[in-house]
């Protein structure tokens, strides 16, 4: 496995590996990584040729009051995740690297985004589509891989490709959680003793929700009544949102008749977990 520091020098290698016909796996990731990014790393590995992943916290994502400079980090444990899955490539850039100087374009979405995790966190999505359309042009991935855990995410970099024109296909994978259910989080390590016990709480919710549609429940507003309730009842945390919503699309729905996504978002005392179930209801 090569580490790799300086944007000139991994585009360097790709461009090689690709003037070889290799076929190029990309996995982005924040690291301090865990089992959702293995499985992630995983998929890569079946599917192509050479496999690239990047760490990178990207503090152009972070609002001024989130979690950049706490963000969990530990390159040596990252290494060694990535070795043990056959990563080829690791990128590791600095803020430095990544952004020499301020930027003169600005990235700004107009559809996907004044929902879920987007309408609370301002500028968070354009954060992650500038970051990623830097890093494909260093990559020039012909896969890439993300995890439904941020379903929003996958749907905004759904937008991304196809706007612009992105010769990559994008490869959803399913979220890994721990045995008692509760969704695998770098940021899990902020939970309390006490909160962690009730976390797992957030995905049974979800699957009651998810229950009630398969039961014949079609009104979202109902529904997500229920899961509130579930959730306030079960756990310590402060609801940020419970939404039903088309999936990709993001846009409301008046009755269940189609693709949703059922998706919440939880305040504990540092952490704020994010959980979803889509429900194909077609
Ligand atoms: P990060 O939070 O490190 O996540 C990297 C990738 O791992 C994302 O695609 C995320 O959805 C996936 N992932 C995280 N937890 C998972 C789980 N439990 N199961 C399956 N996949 C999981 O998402 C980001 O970084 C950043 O926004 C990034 C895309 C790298 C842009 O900066």
């Amino acid at each position: 496995m090569d580490i790799i520091r300086s944007v000139k020098d991994m585009q360097q290698l790709i461009i090689d590996q690709k003037r070889k016909g290799k076929k190029i796996g990309f996995v982005p990731t924040m690291g301090f990584l865990h089992e959702g990014h293995e499985k992630l790393i995983q998929n890569a590995r079946e599917n192509n040729d050479i496999v690239v992943i990047s760490i990178f916290v990207n503090p152009l994502q972070f609002g001024p009051n989130e979690d950049f400079e706490r963000y969990p980090r530990d390159e040596e444990h990252d290494k060694l995740i990535s070795e043990n899955n056959h990563v080829d490539f690791l990128f590791i850039p600095t803020v430095e690297a990544m952004y020499p100087s301020e930027l003169a374009i600005a990235m700004d979405l107009t559809k996907r985004v004044d929902v879920l995790c987007g309408r609370t966190r301002e500028g968070h999505f354009s954060g992650v589509v500038t970051v990623l359309a830097k890093l494909f042009n260093i990559v020039l991935p012909d896969n890439v891989y993300f995890g439904m855990k941020d379903a929003q995410q996958i749907a905004v970099v759904d937008s991304l490709i196809n706007d612009l024109n992105y010769p990559i296909q994008l490869n959803p994978v399913p979220t890994v959680r721990e045995s008692d259910g509760l969704a695998k989080s770098s940021r899990n390590v902020y939970l309390q003793e006490q909160e962690r016990k009730v976390a797992p709480s957030i995905f049974q919710a979800l699957q009651f929700g998810q229950k009630m549609v398969i039961d014949g429940e079609k009104n979202p507003v109902i529904i997500v009544k229920e899961v509130e309730n579930f959730i306030l009842q079960q756990t310590t945390g402060k609801i940020d949102y419970v939404e039903i919503l088309s999936y990709p699309e993001l846009t409301p729905v008046q009755t269940i008749n189609q693709q949703v996504i059922l998706a919440t978002a939880v305040h504990f005392k540092n952490a704020r977990l994010i959980d979803n179930i889509v429900i194909d209801h077609t």
